[in-house]
This record gives structure tokens, sequence and C-alpha cells, in this order.
């Protein structure tokens, strides 16, 4: 029979390598516990209609990449590309905005599905972690939010980050400089490419950031945002950068960071990784301030501010800037037993080890003395636990601690004791 292996753009996540991801979860739920956000799961697909109109009609996603399908009822579903339409869906739906006391903030983590072309970095499957903090416009849940990623990368031990900050100003401000842009390209645009052609009109912002064009002489003269900034929108980004002052967030302030997604304003991010033997892509982060999405999606007006990263290019930065995680792979007790009697025994031995919290393995395949040890080895057992006849009618089991060599032979019902000492 042929082989059929797995679709492009999407990986295996093998023992060896899934430890890692298990060690970076973990640190984003401790993370988002210390900083008081609190888990949502939502479906692994949405009506279509969501990211058509969250994510925004014009924007590459939506354009290019979605795994759209019908279902059997004729419904237009997709698979989610990211998180943020799909919360704030939810937030609306479920009324989560009802009580209008605190800010809701939420967190994820999950798999996303973009029809990329797949590259180091770049996959059609991917895990995102991100967070939401809706119902609050205060420049101080900017900063968290912000803080909250930058503790996530510094947590895992990366040295070489960089946040990159830029304020795309409220609706007005925006609709300003979308005219200026639109003034300023309009004469050469024939001579960018046909996605910025397009963009002329849908979303000139993007302009700014086209991988294609980057080197044309009007973008370094393109018009600046700043100068279109309303009064609030230039105090709620000058609060915002003080804020991360007095957190010691250090940054650099990018005035071409417009974002891929249209339901931006206001603050808008990224974390990049410098350094070597990271390749082309190099952001690890993206978020910013949506405070018009939950109106967009049906919700009363409610401001919203979050990131989204995923664990794929953490991963990649660990490996660019060669880094081990503390990861700890160790059984607590490999058991071999010798003989049907003692076989027995072994199975009882270790469900009541197992009970008792020590983790286990039996030997499944009968081999020699020599090829278990090599096996308990491998497992990085801390202990081997032999039993055959004479230590059956002892009521005892050879104990081996790995580390040391040392081997006695012990009482069980010493033997929880024994292990707990030694370990
Ligand atoms: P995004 O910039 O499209 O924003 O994606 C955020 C992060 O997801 C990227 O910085 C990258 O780490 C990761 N990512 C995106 N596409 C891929 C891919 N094909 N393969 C591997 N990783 C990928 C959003 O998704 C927004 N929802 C972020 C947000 C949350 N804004 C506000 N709240």
């Amino acid at each position: 029979m042929s082989r059929i292996n797995r679709p492009r753009g999407t990986v295996d996540i093998l023992p060896g390598e899934v430890e890692k991801w298990q060690y970076i979860e973990d640190i984003a739920r401790k993370l988002c516990r210390n900083f008081h956000y609190q888990e949502i799961r939502t479906p692994i697909f949405e009506h279509t209609d969501l990211f058509e109109r969250g994510v925004g009609d014009e924007t590459d996603i939506v354009q290019k990449e979605m795994y759209t399908f019908s279902d059997r009822g004729n419904r237009s579903l997709t698979l989610r590309p990211e998180g943020t339409a799909a919360v704030v869906r939810a937030y609306v739906e479920n009324k989560i905005f009802a009580d209008g006391l605190t800010t809701t903030k939420l967190f994820y983590m999950g798999p996303m599905f973009r029809y990329e072309r797949a590259q180091a970095g770049r996959q059609r499957q991917f895990v995102q972690f991100g967070v939401e903090a809706l119902g609050s416009d205060d420049p101080a849940i900017d900063a968290e939010v912000i803080a909250l990623a930058m503790s996530f990368y510094q947590s895992l031990g990366l040295k070489n980050i960089r946040l990159v900050l830029n304020s795309l100003g409220d609706a007005q401000s925006r609709l300003d400089y979308r005219q200026a842009l639109i003034r300023h390209f309009d004469p050469v645009i024939e001579s960018y490419c046909l996605d910025c052609q397009k963009r002329l009109q849908t979303n000139p912002l993007r302009i700014l950031d086209c991988k294609v064009d980057r080197e044309k002489p009007e973008m370094k003269t393109a018009p600046n945002i700043q100068a279109y900034y309303s009064k609030e929108a230039k105090i709620y980004f000058e609060t915002v950068l003080q804020y991360l002052d007095a957190l010691g967030v250090t940054y650099t302030i990018d005035q071409n960071l417009v974002r891929g997604l249209d339901y931006y304003n206001h603050t808008a991010f990224e974390i990049m990784l410098d350094g070597e033997g990271f390749g082309a892509i190099t952001t690890l982060c993206g978020g910013g301030r949506y405070n018009l999405l939950v109106e967009e999606l049906g919700g009363p007006r409610t401001p919203g501010i979050g990131f989204a990263l995923s664990i794929e290019r953490a991963i990649m930065a660990l490996n660019a800037e060669h880094i081990a995680l503390p990861i700890e792979m160790i059984l607590d007790c490999y058991v071999i037993s010798m003989g049907e009697a003692a076989r027995i025994k072994s199975l009882k031995i270790v469900s009541d080890l197992r009970k008792k919290g020590f983790s286990c393995e039996l030997d499944y395949i009968g081999r020699k003395m020599k090829t278990l040890f090599k096996e308990a080895e491998r497992a990085q057992a801390q202990f081997v636990l032999i039993l055959g006849d004479n230590e059956l009618k002892r009521g005892t089991i050879q104990v081996k601690h790995m580390a040391t060599a040392l081997q006695k032979e012990i009482h069980l019902e010493q033997l929880t004791q024994y292990l707990q000492q030694m370990r």
C-alpha cells in the first residue's frame, strides 16, 4: 500500500519535542494566572462571515488564506485563522459584557489555520497563545498586555527580543491618514505590485508593509501617521509609553507598523527576534487595540486589546538562541520481573506505586536483563526494581538506585519509604 503523508504546512509533534510544548504552554498558563486572565475555549470552526466581518474582507487572511468549506447543510464555515474574532463573538453571544462591572480578561491556546506558503515558522496549522482584555480603554491595560507578552519570552530565557510599537490613532486619525496616503501613492501606484494597487482603495495603510515594494522611493517619503493623530489619540499613545517606561519595558517606535488585520486602532505592536539564525521570519508576536470590533460583531461599544503569538515561532526562537529548556523526563521506577509468579506480583507492586504517585514502567516485551537495563537508562529511570523467585519468597525486592549504582534488597512494606528517601 502507498504511504499517506501529513498535509503540507502541518507537523507531527513527537515525544522528545512535545515536552517543550508542554513546558511552554505551562509557562503561558502560569503567567495568565499571575496576570489574572481566564481561559476561554471557542470552536475550531466558525461561520465564515465572522472572519469576513471581524478580520476584514480585504485582508490577506480573508482573501487568500482561509480554509473555508460548506458543510452538509450548505453553511459556509471556516477553520479559524486567528482567535480575536472568535473570542469577541463568544463575548457578545454569551453576553459576558452584561455585568459591565469589570474588565473581562481572557486567554486562549489552540490551533489556527491559514493557507500560507509553508516555510520555517510559517505553517498552515499552528498554535496560537493569545490574550484579549475587553471592556477597558485605560492605557494601563495596553501596557499590561504588552508586559505580559514580553514576560512570556523573558520567562523562556530569550534575550534578543525587541518590542516595536506604533499607534494607528482613533477612527478620525485613521481616516485622515488614509486620505493622505491615497494622495501620496495615487500618482505612482501603477509601478507598484497588483496587491498594492488594490490596497490603495481598500486599505492603503497596508501598502506600507508590502514586502514586494518595500524599496520604492515613495515608501520613504510617505506621510507620517503621527501628523494625523487627533489630540486624544496622541495623549493616549503618550500615556501608554509612559506606563511602559514605568514598567521598565523597552521599545522602539515604528511608524510603518500597521498590522495585517483590519480591526486595529490606537496601540499596535509586534515583538521581534533579533540576531542570527532565525531566518526570514522575525515576528514572534503581534497585537493591538480594537475599540470598534465588539460593536462590529453585534455587541455594545466595548474597547478591547490583545495579542497572539505562536508556540512554533517561540520554539524557533529558543533554537536560534540555543536555549535548552529545563525539561525533566525522569521515570521513577522501571520494574523487571523474572518468572510468572513474580510477574503477577510485579503488576500489583507497579499499580500500588503508581497510586502513591511514582511513575512506573514495566517491561512488556520480555528481553534479557542487559537489554532491560538499557531500556531503563533510556527512559531515565531513577530506580530499577527487580523481582525474582527468591525475592518473592522473602517478600522483598531488589532496588537499584541508578545514579549511584547502589543496589539493596528492600522489604516490600518499606519500599515506598525507601524510594522517597533516595529520591
Ligand atoms: P497575527 O499577527 O496575524 O495576529 O498573528 C499573531 C502571531 O501568530 C504572529 O506574530 C505569529 O507568531 C503567529 N502566526 C501567524 N501566522 C502564522 C503561521 N502561519 N505559522 C506560524 N505562526 C503564525 C493575530 O492573529 C491577532 N489575532 C492578534 C491579536 C490578538 N490582536 C489582538 N488580539
